[in-house]
């Protein structure tokens, strides 16, 4: 092969990997629970695009966010991030540790907006 063809190849690869990482939030259907050692509920229903669209969320940072000195910055966000990479299974300063982040955040707003599930069975849902 010449090196047209070869760097052709390698352009695609990287395309199909960056469109990969760009979008698999549509296939996020539940929440992974695989850093809490050993769950004790099935890993909570979120089907990423279609409950943000459902809820008309408009920024991606009401759940990604980034804080500075304890000032949320609006303009930022921080979905390239899991939740995980912040929250650690313990509260630590401000942060909350990760199931009262999940929690606070959910049902928070699902309390807010008197809309969404706030039963734990509805989003622990037994398969
Ligand atoms: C609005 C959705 C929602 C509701 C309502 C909810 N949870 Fe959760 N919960 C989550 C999410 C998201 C996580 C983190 C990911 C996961 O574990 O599925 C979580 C994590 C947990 C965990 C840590 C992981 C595990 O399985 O051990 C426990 C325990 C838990 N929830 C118990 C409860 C209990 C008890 C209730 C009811 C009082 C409840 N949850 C209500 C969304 C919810
Ligand atoms: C209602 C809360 C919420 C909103 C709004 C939201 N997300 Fe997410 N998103 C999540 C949660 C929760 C996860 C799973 C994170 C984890 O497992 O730590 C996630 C995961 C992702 C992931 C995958 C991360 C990975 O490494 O697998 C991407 C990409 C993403 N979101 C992008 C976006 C974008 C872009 C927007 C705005 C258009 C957005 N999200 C809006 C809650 C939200
Ligand atoms: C880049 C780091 C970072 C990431 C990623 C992150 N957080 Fe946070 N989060 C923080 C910090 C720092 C605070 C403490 C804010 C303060 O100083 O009051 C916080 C606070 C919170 C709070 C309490 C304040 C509030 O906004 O209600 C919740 C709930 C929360 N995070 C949920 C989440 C969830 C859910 C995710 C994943 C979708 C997430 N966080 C991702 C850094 C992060
Ligand atoms: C900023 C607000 C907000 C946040 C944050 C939020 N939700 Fe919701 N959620 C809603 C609203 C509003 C609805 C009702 C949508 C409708 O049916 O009109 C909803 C509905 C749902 C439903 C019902 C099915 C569906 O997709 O409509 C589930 C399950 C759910 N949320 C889980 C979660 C989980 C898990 C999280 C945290 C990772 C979360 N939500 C965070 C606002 C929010």
């Amino acid at each position: 092969m010449n090196k047209r063809v070869l760097l052709g190849i390698a352009m695609v690869t990287v395309g199909v990997f960056v469109l990969a990482s760009a979008y698999s939030q549509e296939d996020i259907t539940h929440i992974d629970h695989r850093m809490f050692s050993q769950p004790q509920r099935p890993s909570a229903i979120f089907n990423h695009d279609e409950h943000n669209e459902k809820a008309e969320i408009e920024e991606c940072n009401e759940c990604h966010h980034v804080y500075e000195d304890g000032q949320k910055l609006e303009d930022e966000s921080s979905e390239d991030q899991l939740c995980m990479e912040c929250h650690e299974l313990n509260d630590m300063d401000r942060r909350p540790g990760l199931m009262k982040a999940y929690h606070l955040n959910c049902k928070g707003c699902h309390l807010k907006a008197k809309k969404g599930p706030i039963l734990c069975g509805e989003c622990h849902v037994k398969e």
